[in-house]
């Protein structure tokens, strides 16, 4: 009996002794790598690349309010004679925290994709009728009703671009295992795409709303040379010729045609070059302005852009600011949030803006508007670089009194 017992106790003592070295092994663990991840992108900005919406495009629920701050940057930029612009998602507009941060900052939108190529054009509807279709849906509607409740005016986006636009629209018949149609009836459906745009915004009441629009989009490459694209492939390099010949011809005088890109101060002359191309028969622009997407990172120049915004100047086009985001760190280096960076981004802010608004005062520039694309980091395209203004609890960043112009709130 008693030798059961010991036996068993020792039984015991031996299990506890496993369970003990098990528990003490696991925390001997080797800590989790904290080395960042090295940045892969080596080329120009991914703008396909769609983020994962559903990850993080709700706020958070347990947020703390909103630091206070007074008017916002519509009124700051009013006294300067600029319009403040935010693009517009969907995920922005169903949600209280998100529309008042909007309502209170910003008299002008863009839709972020609703109004691309790809939202717009309808391949079955296009295949059944036998001509292209345009077709807002119920997305697109909703955004556009957003801004006219709100009283909010829009620059469209986009027409003519290489990207989020349907392969179907160059081919035979909308069918891509067909070869691809010739240039007469590329122009055909040009024409009535951009026909049926102003249209379907006359038709829906929503045309008055408008006051710009990027015609054509991302045409040229850092080198200044044509990017290659289906439509410069079916039409040929005279496609963005008429993309804004049909704009000229279709749509209302009240909405200016631009023309829109990125890395804006790399291809300056490139820019100028085009739009002095983009005249009618009696040598009148068929372009009305000039869009400078503006995403920028910490470290670019800010004497450069300013240099690129007065060349554009000296043509007399209009000059807009159309996607402002200044990311950290560089495009190959991207930095981590950390409060120092943001500062830098506070102060960058900042300065570009006061820069852009001392040179217009100055009569050197000729900016008319200022468009952010998006507000809070974690609804922006390049959210991986903290780009905007308000962070994940929504409360503003050091970038959002640059923004303001509010130097002691800035990161000095
Ligand atoms: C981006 C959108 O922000 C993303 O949501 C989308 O996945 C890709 O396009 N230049 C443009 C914009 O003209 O339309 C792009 O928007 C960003 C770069």
């Amino acid at each position: 009996m008693m030798k059961t017992r010991l036996s068993r106790l020792l039984s015991i003592f031996i299990v506890l002794l496993l369970l003990v070295s098990v528990v003490a092994c696991s925390n001997d663990k080797e800590p989790e790598p904290t080395v960042e991840p090295t940045p892969t992108e080596t080329a120009e900005p991914k703008e396909t690349e769609k983020p994962k919406e559903e990850e993080t495009l709700a706020p958070t629920e347990d947020v703390d309010p909103i630091v206070e701050y007074e008017g916002g940057l519509k009124d700051v930029y009013e006294d300067h004679g600029l319009i403040a612009g935010t693009c517009l998602a969907p995920a922005m507009i169903g949600s209280e925290k998100y529309t008042s941060i909007i309502l209170e900052n910003f008299n002008t939108i863009t839709l972020e994709n609703h109004m691309k190529p790809e939202a717009i054009l309808d391949h079955k509807a296009s295949i059944e009728a036998g001509e292209i279709i345009v077709k807002f849906p119920k997305d697109t509607i909703d955004l556009l009703d957003f801004a006219k409740e709100n009283n909010l005016s829009v620059r469209g986006h986009t027409i003519v671009w290489h990207s989020q636009t349907p392969d179907w629209i160059f081919f035979e018949d909308f069918d891509t295992t067909k070869g691809k149609v010739d240039k007469d009836t590329m122009l055909d459906r040009m024409e009535k795409y951009i026909k049926r745009t102003f249209e379907i915004l006359k038709e829906l009441d929503y045309i008055d709303m408008f006051y710009a629009y990027d015609v054509v989009n991302e045409a040229l490459l850092d080198n200044g040379s044509l990017r290659d694209s289906h439509w410069k492939s079916t039409i040929g390099d005279d496609y963005i010729w008429y993309a804004f010949y049909y704009a000229d011809k279709y749509a209302p005088d009240h909405i200016k045609l631009y023309y829109n890109d990125f890395n804006e101060q790399f291809k300056t002359q490139a820019y100028i070059k085009l739009a002095k191309s983009l005249v009618d028969d009696d040598g009148e622009f068929l372009i009305d302005g000039l869009g400078c997407q503006g995403h920028l990172y910490t470290k670019d120049s800010i004497d450069s852009y300013i240099s690129m915004l007065k060349s554009f100047a000296e043509l007399g086009l209009d000059v807009q600011i159309t996607e402002l985001d200044i990311s950290l760190g560089t495009w190959q280096q991207i930095l981590k949030a950390t409060d120092d960076n943001l500062k830098d981004q506070g102060k960058y802010y900042y300065e570009l803006i006061s820069r852009i608004i001392a040179e217009n005062e100055a009569g050197n520039t000729n900016v008319s508007g200022i468009t952010f694309w998006g507000f809070a980091d974690q609804l922006s395209w390049r959210r991986d670089r903290s780009p905007l203004l308000f962070d994940a609890k929504l409360n503003p960043k050091y970038s959002y009194h640059g923004a303001m112009l509010n130097k002691d709130h800035a990161g000095y």
